[in-house]
């Protein structure tokens, strides 16, 4: 048993929502607030494939967009041997929304990786910058 168990499970049943019939590659996301709602999202594709968006990002959006702005975890599931980590623009947003918060990710025979944002995205841009 980990502290992640039930978040991994979340971004599983996400998963399955996913709509991906241009790649059939489905990914699950769910998001942790610090009360420990939880929020998931599943890859949204598009005909046009230049507007799909990930699972990360539609979990972040969701949540955001129900007036949620603290967050201390968020997993990511495939159903792949080498596990997936977020992609750059999801990077960017995690950064921003999640700050350096551990990216879990799994597959669904049960392996499980742990990484930092700060650990999968280094030098970002941000406010900061500004
Ligand atoms: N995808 C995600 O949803 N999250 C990731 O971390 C990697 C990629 C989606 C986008 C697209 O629908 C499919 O996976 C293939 O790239």
């Amino acid at each position: 048993m980990s502290q992640f168990d039930a978040l991994i499970s979340s971004a599983k049943v996400a998963r399955e929502k996913a709509h991906a019939p241009f790649s059939n590659f489905k990914v699950g996301a769910a998001l942790r607030t610090p009360s420990g709602r939880v929020y998931g999202g599943c890859n949204v594709e598009n005909a046009t494939y230049g507007l799909t968006v990930c699972a990360e990002r539609v979990a972040i959006f969701k949540a955001i967009s129900e007036g949620e702005r603290e967050f201390d975890a968020i997993a990511v599931v495939t159903d792949t041997d080498t596990l997936t980590p977020p992609c750059g623009a999801c990077r960017q947003l995690i950064w921003e929304f999640c700050g350096d918060v551990p990216v879990v990710m799994s597959n669904l025979q049960g392996k499980v990786e742990e990484l930092r944002m700060s650990q999968l995205f280094p030098k970002p841009f941000d406010s900061s910058n500004l």
